[in-house]
């Protein structure tokens, strides 16, 4: 079975002719089809940075990244651009929704990029939305008008309608009280388990990780421990 991500000493470095900082250093990483992997680590130990490159925001400056067996560096703008509509979801701390937008047409939009008609369109966004737990009536509200988890939620199904290999999720639940984490880590688990897609998780809370199998240590933009997380952290 091809790897859905095969990172092969991953480097970074930010500002590299001025002040140079070595964001990630020989990060490698490979993450099977199905798994849930969480990533720890402090406060600028190369997280965000290794997500932004596994999910083709940005470019490594050294190393070789393969998405499902094909390698980033051969892809356009525009070949990138595709692939992180079609084949990726991104989750957010602060859930990145358009704020004058009702959460239908939140969840409609990755599918207006994709091509995909009104009718149809309106039929899936719906269907993710009662798949992440959101009653009808929410479709036509404003992400002002929900609360914090249901944001999230919203987030979720938008990350969803595309069918993604791999969702990416940077401290999705940063910003949430712990009982609302309890319930979108709740939902991961179950999305993850019906869909069979790959999860990759950055978060600071032990709890939060302790739903993924696997936990992947990053210190000093290097990968410091890889473990099933059940060895390291208990059960939720
Ligand atoms: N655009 C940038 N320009 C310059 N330096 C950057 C840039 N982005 C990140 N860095 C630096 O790279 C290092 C890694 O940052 P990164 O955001 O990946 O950390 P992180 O592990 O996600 O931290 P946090 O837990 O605070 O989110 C830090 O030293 C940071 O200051
Ligand atoms: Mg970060």
């Amino acid at each position: 079975m091809t790897a859905i991500v095969r990172a092969i000493e991953l480097s970074k470095v930010f500002n590299p002719d001025s002040a140079p900082v070595v964001a990630l250093d020989r990060v490698s990483l490979t993450i099977e089809p199905g798994e849930f992997v969480a990533v720890m680590g402090p406060s600028g130990s190369g997280k965000s940075t290794f997500m932004n490159i596994i999910g083709c925001l940005d470019r490594a400056t050294s190393g070789r990244y393969e998405l499902e067996g094909h390698d980033v560096a051969e892809l356009s703008g525009d070949q990138l651009a595709d692939i992180r509509r079609n084949k990726l979801g991104f989750v957010f701390q602060s859930y990145n929704l358009l704020s004058r937008t009702s959460a239908r047409d939140n969840v409609e939009l990755p599918m207006i990029y994709a091509g995909i008609g009104e009718r149809e369109r309106r039929q899936i966004a719906l269907r993710a939305l009662e798949e992440v737990g959101l009653l009808a009536r929410t479709a036509q509200q404003l992400p002002s008008q929900l609360s914090g988890g249901q944001q999230q939620r919203v987030a979720i199904a938008r990350a969803l309608v595309n069918s993604p290999i791999l969702i990416l999720a940077d401290e999705p639940t940063g910003a949430l009280d712990s009982k609302t984490s309890v319930e979108i880590m709740e939902l991961f688990s179950r999305i993850q388990q019906e869909r069979h897609v790959t999860i990759l998780m950055v978060t600071h809370e032990p709890h939060v990780a302790a739903y993924a199998r696997r936990l992947v240590r990053f210190l000093d933009g290097r990968i410091a421990s890889d473990t099933p997380t059940a060895q390291t952290l208990a059960t939720p």
